[in-house]
């Protein structure tokens, strides 16, 4: 089988800096894989490149074997790889339900509404109910989303990236901003997500990633430091060193 992700010496630069420096990374279908390393260490810039959000200066990506390298991040949602982003990108006027109903117009091209069939609406309204359901906010549907704790507005980011039925789901600090009361379980409702899908996610929390992740990869100043299972990460010394001497002082990017 292909592996569900296969970067070959991907690069970004901004100008001379380069914040990501030839990363290769393979996860096979269905790996719960994380990418720490400490503030600036280029994680959020490796997905941008892997994603497609930004272009990378060199190297290529695979998707399910695929070659996307030249395709935009809207193509290569087609071919599979959906992400989330660091920072929230709700409606939080508009209710959970209503914000998925938009995700699925925006990914089905339909934003008249007006003149949608009652039986496309109705498809679209249980397929709302159905995406809510894979992370357990189905009882918040009609709930908007301004009066929902900021865990599960997280949750309802995951719901929208899952409209596109991804086979790879990218989350950059699915947790960031959370109180650490809600992580967890934000961590957990990832990790009970369909055991076929492929998850990378960029986290800080030592005991979430050791907890979620079966392999865990070490950036460091754009480059992949190391690789390895939780129990191979934590006892690595060089890993103590350049990012366990950081933990702490994330800064809200
Ligand atoms: N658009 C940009 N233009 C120039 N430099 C950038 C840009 N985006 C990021 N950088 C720089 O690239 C480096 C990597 O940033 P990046 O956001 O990828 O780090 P990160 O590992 O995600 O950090 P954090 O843990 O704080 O989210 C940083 O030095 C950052 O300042
Ligand atoms: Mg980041």
């Amino acid at each position: 089988m292909n592996p569900a992700i296969k970067t070959s010496g991907l690069t970004l630069k901004f100008g001379n800096f380069v914040a990501v420096d030839n990363v290769s990374l393979t996860l096979p279908v269905g790996a719960r894989h994380a990418i720490i390393g400490p503030n600036g260490a280029g994680k959020t810039s490796f997905v941008h490149a892997l994603t497609g959000t930004l272009a990378a200066t060199s190297g290529s990506v695979a998707v399910n074997g695929k070659d996307v390298t030249p395709l935009s991040q809207a193509r290569r949602v087609r071919h599979g790889l959906a992400r989330t982003f660091q920072i929230n990108q709700l409606f939080s006027g508009l209710t959970v339900l209503e914000n998925l109903l938009m995700a699925l117009q925006e990914r089905d091209g339909t934003s008249a509404v007006f003149w949608r069939s009652v039986a496309s609406q109705t498809r679209a309204i249980d397929e709302a109910h159905e995406l809510l359901a894979l992370v357990q906010l189905g009882k918040h549907a009609r709930d908007r989303v301004s009066s929902l704790p900021y865990g599960l507005r997280r949750l309802v980011e995951i719901a929208i990236a899952l409209a596109t039925r991804p086979s790879v789901l990218i989350l950059d600090e699915p947790a960031a901003g959370v109180p650490s009361t809600q992580s967890e379980l934000i961590f957990e409702r990832i990790h009970a997500l369909p055991q076929n899908m492929t998850l990378l996610f960029i986290e800080h929390d030592m005991n979430l990633v050791f907890r979620f992740a079966d392999q865990i990869s070490v950036l460091v100043a754009g480059r992949l430091l190391t690789q390895g299972s939780p129990a191979q990460i934590s006892a690595d010394e060089r890993v103590r060193e350049v990012y366990l001497g950081h933990r702490g002082h994330h800064a809200a990017a």
